[in-house]
């Protein structure tokens, strides 16, 4: 890449919505409004990044590890996703395609109910895919997988030699959508906490100290700046 010359765009950024519970300690409030702030943040990224031009963005909205938090907070962001997934519908609107990642079998009947509307009504859309990771863990992902394919071979369907990384892929909740290129994480901490753990084998990262509720547009298009300055060679020259 030349001097001055930026990059191309990522076509799939990952996100990971932190520091919701800071915001609201910050502001004397209980958790649950920094979960209410954030989803207005969740809302206005959706929407800033369609404008911008990104093709697949991830949400990363609850963990496999996260039900080890206190009940009432794990309520209160389950209501949440039932007010979240009704919204959706406005995206629907403009075309967005939707797709969710996770095991869905410990989420209630109704979440899953919705989750399975949106995402049939979008499927033939093709602006923009917008991933939520609900109930998603990259480990588990990976396990599963691992039983699905298992399967297979005990079926007959596969022999032991022809598992490649094209297969594993192939069986991930993420099957069909490309690997990670940029992922954001606000509120400071920089790790993964169990996202994307297969699909981020080459992915970018860009750690800012924002608090995901006053996470901006701004600061999208910083991380995209940033990320499109940098130079990968996936392990060549
Ligand atoms: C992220 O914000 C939201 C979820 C994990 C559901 P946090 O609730 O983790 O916020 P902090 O990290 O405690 O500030
Ligand atoms: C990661 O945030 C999960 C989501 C944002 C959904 P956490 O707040 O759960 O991560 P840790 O515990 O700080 O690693
Ligand atoms: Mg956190």
């Amino acid at each position: 890449m030349a001097k001055n010359e930026l990059g191309p765009m990522p076509v799939h950024v990952g996100v990971i919505m932190d520091g919701n519970g800071r915001w609201a300690k910050k502001r004397g409030l209980p958790r649950k409004f920094g979960h209410r702030e954030g989803a207005k943040t969740f809302r206005k990224i959706v929407r800033h990044a369609k404008a911008i031009g990104i093709k697949y963005i991830t949400f990363y909205a609850f963990s496999t590890e996260n039900w080890k938090r206190p009940d009432d907070e794990v309520q209160s962001i389950m209501k949440l996703f039932e007010k979240y997934l009704d919204e959706l519908d406005d995206f629907l609107k403009e075309h967005v395609r939707i797709r969710f990642i996770g095991d869905r079998s410990m989420l209630t009947e109704t979440l899953q109910a919705k989750m399975k509307r949106s995402e049939e009504l979008s499927k033939d859309y093709d602006l923009m895919t917008l991933i939520l990771a609900i109930n998603y863990g990259g480990r588990d992902e990976i396990t599963n997988a691992v039983k699905l394919i298992a399967e297979d071979v005990k079926a007959g369907n596969i022999e032991p030699s022809e598992i490649d990384e094209n297969l594993i892929q192939s069986r991930l909740y993420t099957a069909e959508i490309p690997d990670v290129d940029l992922i954001i994480r606000p509120s400071g901490e920089q790790r993964l906490s169990n996202f994307l753990i297969w699909q981020s084998a080459y992915a970018e990262y860009y750690f800012t100290d924002i608090l995901w509720p006053d996470f901006s547009k701004k600061d999208l298009e910083k991380a995209v700046e940033v990320y499109r300055d940098r130079h990968r060679r996936f392990g060549g020259v």
